[in-house]
């Protein structure tokens, strides 16, 4: 059996890492692993692939930034030639970027079948570019593989047939717990100045990149505010992506950041992406995340660490149900004031959803071993039956 897996960017590598591990203890799967280079730079990218032990990709398709339909047509030109080459018996695509879509896109239409790991998953709200690469990527995926139970009921609701559906779990908390006790051994705390020895000063971590949170000036600038008050009570740590650190030099916010009292960091800290290990570490002995990312929704809940999603919504449902996610949105009065109820009563959570155990990806290679099966199966029967028909 053949198959070809696209990753592109960042939060893809962590989903596709156990898959991929899964993969390859299977004698009669043959894989290969295609990046398509959305993401490119080492801190969003190549040090993912070292720390997760992912294999070098066979194949970089180089992609690059660009609007999002520069970009998901990009990424299908160059992957077509792959998918006609390597001829593929299934191609696994992880999450909702555009990388994503464009992939599943170009295999369907090549009448390869398509697999698709965290299926389901809807904020209904189609101004995120995620939303519309969820809906159209589950579509047209023949197999999907889905984290919550919110995904199967969206999937159901939207008429997919059950046959199609796979509860699975969650490819990323499978990632977290197979780390959570390397990461621990990261020294990022002590560079960061907030451990000595075996006491960690009170902390909390900042993460914001959706166009709906730093492309508006004004909303960029409510939140770094709102965030830059509750950083006098704790120091808060903001690795910052690429497209939120152009956005906070054009717009002359760097004002914002804090600096060190008696050698102590104070206020909102600027730090450079992170890598995995040093970010899961850092997230771990929080008292406090602040995102509007969806994985971290996600990995805070499997950590039992308070998150406050700075969005009106989330596709992530079971993280707030059974999880330590709150849904606050972007009114500073608001994001202060749960940052501070929750520094005041902080307490670790231990709920985490059904099926975050970490065997999501074992699942999901046996259900498609099994699919196989069943198809080769079906096509047996149907072939005898064409024979008795002549
Ligand atoms: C993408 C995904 C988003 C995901 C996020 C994780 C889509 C629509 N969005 O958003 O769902 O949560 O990745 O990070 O696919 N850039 C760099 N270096 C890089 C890559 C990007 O500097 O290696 C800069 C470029 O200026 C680029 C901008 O970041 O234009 C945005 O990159 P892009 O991949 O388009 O989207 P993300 O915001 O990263």
């Amino acid at each position: 059996m053949r198959i070809l897996s696209v990753v592109g960017a960042r939060p893809n590598f962590m989903k596709i890492a156990p898959v991929v591990s899964e993969l390859r203890r299977v004698s009669e799967v043959s894989h290969r692993l295609v990046h398509t280079g959305q993401h490119y730079d080492d801190k969003l990218s190549g040090t993912f692939f070292d720390e997760l032990g992912l294999p070098e990709p066979d194949l970089n398709l180089q992609v690059g930034s660009g609007s999002h339909t520069w970009q998901t047509a990009e990424v299908m030109k160059r992957l077509e030639p792959v998918l006609e080459e390597f001829r593929p018996d299934l191609v696994f695509v992880v999450g909702d970027v555009n990388s994503t879509l464009a992939a599943a896109l170009t295999a369907v239409k090549l009448g390869i079948p398509v697999a698709h790991i965290e299926a389901g998953l809807r904020s209904f709200d189609l101004t995120m570019p995620e939303e519309t690469n969820r809906k159209v990527t589950d579509t047209i995926s023949e197999l999907l593989f889905v984290t919550e139970q919110s995904g199967v009921d969206n999937l159901k609701a939207e008429g997919v047939s059950e046959d199609r559906i796979f509860l699975v779990g969650n490819v990323m908390i499978d990632t977290l717990l197979q780390h959570r006790a390397i990461a621990a051994k990261s020294r990022i705390l002590e560079k960061l100045g907030v451990k000595n020895g075996e006491h960690i000063r009170p902390y909390g971590v900042l993460t914001l990149h959706r166009p709906s949170n730093v492309d508006q000036a004004e909303t960029l600038e409510r939140l770094l505010q709102a965030i830059n008050e509750l950083g006098q009570e704790i120091p808060v740590f903001f690795p910052i992506h690429p497209r939120t650190m152009t956005r906070v030099r054009d717009l002359n916010l760097d004002h914002y950041f804090g600096g060190s009292r008696n050698g102590s960091p104070t206020g909102l800290q600027e730090l450079a992406p992170l890598g995995y290990l040093d970010f899961l570490c850092l997230m771990d002995n929080s008292r406090l995340v602040l995102t509007d990312s969806g994985g971290i929704q996600e990995e805070t809940t499997a950590l039992g660490v308070p998150c406050l999603t700075l969005r009106n919504n989330t596709e992530r449902p079971a993280t707030v149900e059974h999880g330590s996610n709150q849904i606050v949105g972007v009114d500073p009065v608001r994001i202060v004031s749960a940052g501070r109820h929750i520094l005041r009563t902080w307490s670790r959570s231990s709920r985490r959803p059904p099926l975050w155990d970490g065997q999501a990806a074992r699942r999901i290679v046996e259900g498609v071993l099994q699919k196989r099966l069943c198809d080769s199966a079906q096509r047996g029967h149907e072939q005898r039956s064409s024979v008795q028909l002549v």
